[in-house]
């Protein structure tokens, strides 16, 4: 009669201790570096914009700023060159100012001072419809 009983030994303890850490710690490596990987890729979002909200002038919204003069749009993105603060709307100087360090830009993104050196990056956007514009952010 064949009686067979396995007994785990201390050394297949020590391995199967062993083998869970090194796969906790895998997981504890991986997953901060898959966060950031994700975080390196841009993240598309629309933004829909229709003629119809928009007047002459500076037209800001939560991530763009829409430049409209007759029929020429302009889209900006708020986000300050410098360190990513939204730029407002300065109404009396007509021309918009990021509130962190006080870069200020025209009303068609040109940069005037401060620390951001550049302009704010402009985007693109492409009709989907009579007055209707979709723009990627
Ligand atoms: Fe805009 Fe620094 S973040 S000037």
């Amino acid at each position: 009669m064949f009686n067979y009983q396995y007994k785990a030994g201390r050394r297949d303890t020590l391995k199967n201790i062993s083998r869970y850490i090194f796969y906790f710690a895998l997981g504890a490596f991986l997953i901060p570096v898959n966060r950031f990987l994700n975080r390196l890729q841009p993240k598309k979002r629309r933004f829909l914009l229709k003629r119809q909200n928009l007047v002459e002038g500076i037209n800001t919204f939560p991530d763009v700023i829409v430049f409209k003069r007759g029929e020429q749009i302009r889209l900006f993105s708020r986000r300050c060159p410098h360190l990513g603060c939204d730029v407002q709307m300065n109404p009396t100087a007509k021309e918009l100012v990021c509130p962190c360090h006080g870069s200020r830009f025209t009303a068609q993104g040109r940069y005037l001072s401060g620390p951001a050196r550049k302009d704010l990056s402009e985007l693109s956007f492409k009709p989907i419809n009579r007055g209707e514009w979709e723009v990627e952010l």
